[in-house]
């Protein structure tokens, strides 16, 4: 496993790259901001000197091109799109410490340097270009290099091009390259771009064309040796990493910062992981101390793109879910290196499942407890601490270790699993140990404390490792457990030390953290004309539904039935056949949870059956009655009971 090694240094540099704004962001820019923002805020917990930078990338010909399609000039068109980056990054709570805009004059000035010195030390020279030019990628490439005569990188068209251009020595250094990537593991992650790109370097490495000729194209930062000039967008937007912490503008910054960890999508490795360290080792600069190329994600299985309509736009989930949720959603579903496909159910599955019903309820009901059975006031523990508490405090005591190792990794994913595995472990906890049956006895009153303070400083230790995730959520788990908001700034350590701060603190009861979605979220991809509700979306409100008097609810006869067979109906993937046991005859019914439950998990379970619903036939199974279960479209669980009822009991 690579070293933890961005982690062990005092200063923390970390990168998004920085997007056209040619369009209005989507999933893919959010994902990777947020995953460099919790990096982040996790590298600030440890007390690092951290500067996280994002931006937008305003020159060539993409931009040109879409504000000449909407008759704006390029400044407007980046003036426009800029301030959707900044909102949206506003509203995901992240903690960028700059945003830098290649239009800058401050950015546009280093670009201007690192040209003239490159020229100046004959890296980049003049020569006639006869190729084939793809106009989407803004790349050149020879006739060998063409896939079926379309450009092999996106398989659009190319068009042969003959003209003067500036070059860079970028093939000499090929051998520097590949002696420097075999030797540091951990430049090139995940591992197979690393192979990727091992790969690559196999085969002669040509020079890279950095002008394009003012009659063409004139939106980009002009060559300060050749005014008919201008410079490559990629040169250009990838000097950003080094223009915005001070390159030959005030070194001592630069030195303090320099070099970062890159954050970067799959299909831009290239110019990061080639282009880039080669103009860098021309400059005599230190190379990045990362490069991560994370996967792409789709929308049910397709590629999204503007044409086809199917762009995920991170407002409409927002909107839906809520912040945190989404965050969470992005970093907790797919493994950062791999592709990952989005789609509105697992969407509306890990919410429900993860945050409403394991963290949600978890804090609810710690926050319920304590204000039925002490007043609000966090008790203080007392007496022998047995395994069950034993078990907690190991698992949050590990935590630390085990989050610091995945993200040094980058593994997102894992470290929301650690964390979510102490959430499971505490449910677990109170179910074992009943507090609300301790509260029945006055003898055990001590042993109540003490489970009590070991659910509020479970759910502190919980909010403290999903800060950098979740920011919100956690400062609003430490408001309700009644915590100063000085507390979270004041901690500089990864480690939230099980004790005793809680004690005597006064809870404050507050709503669900994350509502129930009743509905699967809804589609992001659509534009919608009526005003979207803010915050998580909420269950339907009782006047969806009519009034009912208690005398038309007395009309409906619910029982106690115990499952004793069950089995899928060939043919339906959701509907299960269950015989039911209602103590004086034995029920077939149909039901409609099989995408939750295998049915051999469900002989033994006690339910409750609408007893004198009509009789119907569904798919050709008799069905006589209906089981009672959470959940709209999407089934969440079925009812049951805590304790074992005789079958057929009554209930009302
Ligand atoms: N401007 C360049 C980057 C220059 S960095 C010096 C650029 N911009 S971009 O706006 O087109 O794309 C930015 C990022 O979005 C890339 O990392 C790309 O991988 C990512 N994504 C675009 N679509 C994506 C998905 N569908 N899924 C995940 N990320 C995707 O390239």
């Amino acid at each position: 496993m690579p070293s933890p090694f961005f982690f062990g240094a005092d200063v923390f540099y970390v990168t998004t790259p920085i997007y056209y704004v040619n369009d209005e962001p989507h999933i893919g820019h959010a994902y990777t901001t947020v995953a460099a923002d919790v990096l982040a805020r996790y590298g600030r917990l440890l007390g690092k000197d951290v500067f996280l930078l994002t931006g937008t990338d305003e020159h060539g010909q993409k931009v040109a091109q879409a504000a000449s399609n909407l008759n704006l000039s390029p400044q407007q068109q980046a003036d426009t799109l800029v301030v959707r980056f900044q909102q949206l990054w506003a509203q995901l709570n992240i903690s960028h410490n700059d945003f830098i805009r290649t239009t800058e004059a401050r950015h546009k000035q280093v670009v201007q340097t690192v040209l003239t010195r490159l020229y100046e030390r004959g890296e980049i020279y003049e020569a006639m270009y006869e190729g084939w030019y793809c106009l989407s990628d803004e790349r050149f490439w020879t006739e060998k290099e063409l896939t079926q005569g379309n450009c092999p990188d996106c398989g659009k068209r190319v068009e042969p091009l003959s003209e003067k251009n500036y070059f860079f020595r970028m093939g000499k250094y090929r051998e520097a390259l590949l002696d420097y990537i075999t030797q540091h593991t951990d430049f090139i992650q995940p591992e197979h771009r690393r192979n990727e790109v091992l790969g690559f370097l196999q085969r002669p490495l040509g020079d890279l064309c950095i002008s394009r000729p003012q009659s063409r194209l004139s939106w980009g930062v002009p060559l300060p040796f050749d005014n008919d000039y201008v410079t490559y967008v990629w040169l250009d937007a990838l000097v950003n990493y080094i223009s915005v912490p001070g390159y030959t503008v005030d070194d001592v910054r630069f030195e303090r910062h320099w070099p970062a960890i890159h954050l970067v999508g799959k299909d831009i490795l290239t110019t990061h992981a080639v282009y880039w360290p080669t103009i860098l080792m021309a400059l005599k600069l230190p190379l990045p101390k990362t490069i991560f190329a994370h996967g792409w994600w789709t929308l049910d299985g397709a590629k999204m793109s503007k044409s086809r309509g199917n762009v995920v736009h991170p407002n409409k989930i927002i909107n839906a879910v809520g912040v945190d949720a989404f965050r969470y959603f992005l970093l907790r579903e797919v493994p950062f290196g791999q592709d990952g496909n989005f789609s509105h159910d697992a969407l509306t599955m890990r919410y429900n499942g993860d945050l409403a019903n394991d963290l949600g309820n978890l804090v609810s009901r710690t926050i319920s407890l304590i204000g039925q059975l002490r007043g609000g006031v966090i008790p203080k523990p007392y007496g022998v601490i047995d395994v069950s508490e034993r078990e907690i405090v190991a698992i949050a005591n590990t935590l630390c270790d085990n989050i610091r190792d995945d993200l040094s990794t980058f593994r997102f994913d894992r470290a929301l699993a650690h964390i979510f595995k102490l959430v499971g472990r505490t449910n677990g906890y109170i179910e074992h140990t009943a507090p609300w049956a301790l509260a029945k006895n006055s003898s055990q009153s001590e042993r109540l404390d003490t489970v009590l303070f070991h659910m509020a400083e479970a759910i502190r230790c919980i909010a403290f490792y999903l800060r950098p995730f979740m920011p919100g959520t956690a400062e609003e788990i430490e408001r309700q457990l009644g915590l100063p908001p000085s507390y979270s700034k004041a901690v500089v350590n990864d480690r939230p030390f099980w004790g005793g701060r809680l004690v005597g603190a006064r809870v404050v009861k507050s709503g669900p953290l994350f509502p129930r979605l009743e509905k699967p979220a809804p589609p992001a991809t659509m534009e919608s004309s009526c005003p979207v509700p803010q915050g998580p979306m909420m269950a339907s409100s009782p006047v969806d539904k009519p009034i009912v008097t208690i005398d038309d609810f007395k009309k409906l006869d619910l029982r106690v039935g115990l499952i004793v067979a069950a089995e899928k109906i060939t043919g339906s993937k959701k509907l299960l056949k269950l015989s039911v046991d209602i103590g004086c005859e034995r029920r077939q019914i149909v039901a409609g949870i099989g995408a939750r439950y295998a049915p051999e998990t469900l002989v033994g379970k006690q339910i409750i059956l609408v007893a004198n619903l009509e009789p119907v036939t569904i798919m050709g199974v008799l069905s006589q009655g209906m089981l009672l279960a959470a959940g709209g479209t999407e089934v969440l669980g079925v009812a049951t009971f805590q304790e074992d009822m005789p079958a057929g009991t009554t209930i009302q």
